[in-house]
């Protein structure tokens, strides 16, 4: 039986089959780490498509609508340029393709920063329009008034520290963050400064290890690592860097598939296929009623 749902194209609604699960909440998510550990950690992946969101839904608890869109599907450098309209198209997809996992959309940069009203703002306008159940947004003790304002009026936030991309031009780069003191204690006191806002929980990117885990024994919210370490209360990564479409990928990658080599080969057998009149056959065209 296939795990998927199908799409009923004649309703603007997905109609799915079988029977969903029932949706996570926020709560659900925060409560998953209690006393401060975590038994079965949260499985994170990012989606950005309504067809990706069926396909990853049932075996996940959140989905990430990323900025990462910006390089994924856009072929843009960095984060920076990704708008709130991409943030709301995807989000939006992505929504209507899933029934069980909590979808979280990105605040793009630019979008959040300004004050807590701007962010409330954006996020309101996002989670109107997408349907989603909170935003993410980056930074640490520099957000802490904006996650404040927004959770306060009724807008869960999960927070992302460490390696954050949408400052690359202020970091220099995208390498790990934590081989200082300074930065040690920066990625504590960030990861504090979230969890006392209200963040419900934060993405800890691209930091050394002692740290990740010193973060995550630290702080009651569940922290979600990338490029961090596995002692964390759940993972994510993007979707495509796992599956394998693209050559190059951060060291922290597992790459479980090589669908770049799938896609690779079946393209080419069509393209032969076509070019030799050996596709379409009888099976793939309409003749006359008889
Ligand atoms: O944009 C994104 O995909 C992310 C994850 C890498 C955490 O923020």
């Amino acid at each position: 039986m296939s795990t998927t749902f199908q799409l009923n194209t004649s309703t603007s609604r997905a109609t799915p089959t079988p029977k969903p699960r029932k949706r996570l909440t926020v709560p659900r998510i925060r409560d998953h780490k209690q006393d401060g550990k975590t038994k079965e950690p949260l499985v994170m992946l990012t989606a950005y498509t309504a067809r990706q969101a069926q396909l990853l839904d049932t075996h996940c608890d959140i989905l990430l609508v990323g900025d990462s869109l910006g390089q994924v599907i856009y072929g843009l450098d960095s984060t920076l340029p990704v708008t709130v309209d991409m943030m709301i198209n995807h989000g939006a997809a992505v929504v209507r393709g899933s029934y069980h996992s909590l979808v979280v959309v990105d605040m793009p940069f630019g979008a959040y920063e300004a004050s807590p009203e701007k962010a409330f703002e954006v996020a309101a306008k996002i989670m109107a329009d997408t349907g989603c159940a909170a935003v993410k947004l980056e930074g640490g003790e520099a957000m802490a008034e904006t996650i404040a304002f927004l959770t306060q009026r009724g807008i869960p936030v999960m927070a992302h520290v460490g390696l954050t991309p949408q400052a690359v031009n202020v970091l220099g780069g995208y390498a790990a963050r934590g081989r200082s003191q300074e930065e040690h204690e920066k990625i504590m006191h960030d990861g504090k400064a979230v969890q006392d806002a209200g963040a419900f929980a934060v993405v800890a990117e691209g930091v050394i290890e002692p740290i990740a885990i010193a973060l995550t024994q630290s702080l009651e919210i569940p922290v979600i690592g990338i490029g961090a370490s596995a002692e964390c209360d759940g993972q994510v990564l993007v979707t495509e860097d796992m599956l394998g479409m693209f050559e190059r990928v951060p060291r922290f990658v597992k790459r479980y598939e090589n669908i770049a080599e799938v896609i690779d080969k079946t393209v080419a057998q069509y393209a032969d296929e076509v070019r030799t009149r050996a596709f379409p056959t009888a099976d793939q065209t309409y003749q006359p009623k008889k």
